[in-house]
């Protein structure tokens, strides 16, 4: 399979938003996302649009035939963001400091489409995603019950720090961390 990689900033993001759209609303049109508001493909569009201009914004596209079959996107954490801060001293203490000097990178999502799944592309744009990061460690929230994803990030070297909501609506996550570079 030729599947090419590219690494676009905010600004380039923008100019393929419908594209990471409709792989989201492909991707997460099974159950128990497909009734689910927090999930709509209208609230990733909102959270989507605001992460392009957070800082550090970066997202890995996947490319098949020129067709988006999955990516990555993540922000550089900020110190401030409600759902770190709930982790209180579960964090260690290193890392707390290092999202001080904004040494963390948060992978924000991860997705691949259903019928290119298992074949090691979800792994690949992960790796391509850190190794190209500036911060010394990557942290992630999981689905408690997304047991697939969940397990290969504990395979991939990732340990829990602690559980969290990002919204009162929101499921419950586990939050992790790679101290990756
Ligand atoms: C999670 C996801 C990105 C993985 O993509 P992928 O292309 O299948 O990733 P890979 O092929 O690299 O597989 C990743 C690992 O999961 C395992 N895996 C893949 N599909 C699986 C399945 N259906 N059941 C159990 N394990 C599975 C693989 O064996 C692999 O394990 P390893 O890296 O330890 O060898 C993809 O399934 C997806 O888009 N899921 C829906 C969105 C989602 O849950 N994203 C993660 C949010 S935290």
């Amino acid at each position: 399979m030729n599947v090419q990689f590219q690494r676009h900033d905010g600004t380039s993001a923008k100019e393929i938003v419908d594209e990471l759209i409709n792989v989201y609303a492909e991707v997460y049109n099974i159950p128990p996302y497909a009734d689910d508001p927090f999930f709509s493909v209208d609230s990733f569009s909102d959270r989507l649009h605001a992460a392009f201009s957070m800082t550090g914004f970066e997202t890995v596209t996947a490319r098949l035939d020129n067709a988006l079959i999955g990516y990555v996107h993540g922000v550089t954490l900020t110190a401030d963001k409600p759902w770190w801060n709930s982790l209180g001293d579960q964090r260690p203490e290193a890392l707390q400091q290092a999202a001080e000097e904004r040494q963390i990178f948060w992978l924000r999502e991860l997705m691949v489409l259903p019928q290119h799944t298992n074949r090691g592309l979800g792994r690949q744009l992960h790796d391509t995603m850190i190794a190209g990061r500036a911060e010394t460690t990557t942290t992630l929230t999981c689905i408690i019950d997304n047991q697939p994803a969940h397990d290969a990030y504990l395979r991939w070297g990732y340990t829990l720090m602690g559980q969290i909501k990002h919204a009162p609506e929101s499921p419950v996550y586990d939050a992790m961390y790679l101290p990756s570079h």
